[in-house]
């Protein structure tokens, strides 16, 4: 979502402490002295012997974590002042498998989190996973995770080249404070990729409301038939910018489902996009490059692609098509079939028709209008 590009700069620590401290008490973990009272309601939330309520882990505090419970209710926060060794914590968090509050580990030293490597479920409510601001953190290493939900926040980590969550399958991500996006990953290591799991199930539209992405897929290291870094017969993710030119076998781009990188069609002599006829979706998580650049093609008349249903940008344009056949100024049904697809309600200016909006296309279109 456009409006939360600067979120990383200016809301997310001062956001965290708000949230962290704040009165909205999301958690599954409920009340502690509510649970004790009522029975019923303990047996249906968590066994309170499970429940950590006070959070923090300190060396102090880690005594009385709840070391047996394969389910754990808390709010789990480790930081600089924890103090604690990666080998404290794996004992600690031995036997946890499923999460059910949040996660936070921040302003630490570790180099990944492996000793939360047994942890295959974060549920929450709300807040969910954040992993910031930590300077020496490589990789996190949560290589049996596999649900989350909530919000998931990975930013700020100068030397975070991996997420490495092998296993994850399933992401209910939301966020139910209109200011912070879902899904931040931003501001790691320069080198940061995401694997193309890792990618499609962060970006699983349906369930997210607002992201921020300054980062990128990696390029497969083995490319395979489905997976390729150039366009190919039998490709279906292409990792890397689709160049569409004047000589161009459309072949390869038959079977292609989901783009990461720009598509790029410039003097080509199609007319219409029917060629992308398994396309479905865009993702360029590069704020400097456009999604979509379709430029020169003197016959394209129409700019409907046939299944297209998301556009990733977070470019301030987005989408932008300039001195194609003049009858494309006209086609604002494809304007407005193409921005409703990129990313999420707010993006009125996130496609251009030689510097028209949809809008103003759909004006000239008007008898008095244009021509
Ligand atoms: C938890 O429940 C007890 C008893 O109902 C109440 O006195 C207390 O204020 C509650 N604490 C919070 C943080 O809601
Ligand atoms: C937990 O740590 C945070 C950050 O250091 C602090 O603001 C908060 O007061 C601590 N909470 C408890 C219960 O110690
Ligand atoms: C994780 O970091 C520890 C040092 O804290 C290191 O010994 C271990 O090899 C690392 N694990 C992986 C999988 O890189
Ligand atoms: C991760 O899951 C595998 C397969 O279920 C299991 O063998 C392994 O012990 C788990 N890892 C940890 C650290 O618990
Ligand atoms: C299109 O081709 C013409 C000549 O064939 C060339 O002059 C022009 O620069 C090309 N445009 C683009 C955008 O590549
Ligand atoms: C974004 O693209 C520009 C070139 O347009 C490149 O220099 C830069 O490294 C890219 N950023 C990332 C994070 O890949």
């Amino acid at each position: 979502m456009k409006n939360s590009i600067f979120l990383p700069f200016f809301c997310i620590l001062p956001c965290f402490l708000k949230l962290a401290s704040g009165q909205n008490d999301f958690s599954d973990c409920g009340n502690f002295s509510k649970l004790q009272k009522h029975s019923k309601a303990k047996k249906a939330i968590s066994d309170p012997k499970c429940v950590f309520q006070i959070g923090n882990l300190t060396s102090k505090s880690i005594g009385s974590f709840p070391k047996k419970c394969s389910k754990v209710c808390s709010k789990i926060y480790i930081d600089e002042t924890s103090q604690l060794s990666a080998a404290q914590l794996k004992s600690a968090f031995k036997d946890m498998k499923i999460l059910s509050g949040r996660l936070e580990i921040v302003h630490t030293t570790f180099k990944n989190l492996s000793f939360l490597a047994g942890l295959q479920t974060v549920e929450a409510n709300a807040f969910g996973v954040d992993i910031s601001g930590n300077p020496g953190l490589e990789e996190l290493g949560l290589t049996n995770l596999t649900s989350i939900s909530g919000i998931f926040f990975v930013t700020m980590n100068p030397k975070l080249k991996r997420l490495k969550l092998p296993s994850l399958k399933n992401a209910q991500l939301h966020s139910p404070y209109t200011m912070t996006p879902a899904v931040s990953v931003s501001f790691n290591s320069p080198q940061f990729c995401l694997t193309l799991q890792e990618a499609k199930i962060l970006l699983n539209h349906r369930k997210i409301n607002s992201f921020v992405f300054f980062s990128k897929v990696c390029k497969p290291g083995n490319p395979t038939k489905k997976n390729c870094v150039v366009p190919k017969i039998g490709c279906e993710n292409l990792v890397g910018d689709l160049k569409i030119g004047p000589k161009f076998d459309f072949k390869k781009v038959k079977t292609l489902k989901f783009l990461y990188g720009s598509l790029i069609v410039k003097n080509s002599s199609l007319t219409d996009f029917k060629v992308f006829e398994n396309l479905m979706e865009i993702v360029q998580m590069n704020s400097t490059k456009l999604a979509i650049d379709v430029q020169d093609n003197k016959n394209l008349q129409s700019a409907m692609f046939p299944k297209l249903r998301r556009i990733y940008t977070d470019h301030m344009i987005g989408v932008l098509f300039k001195s194609n056949h003049n009858s494309l100024k006209f086609d604002f049904k494809s304007c407005f079939s193409i921005r409703n697809a990129v990313n999420g309600p707010d993006n009125h200016f996130s496609t251009l028709f030689d510097d028209l909006s949809c809008e103003d296309m759909e004006k000239l279109k008007k008898p008095n209008g244009g021509r």
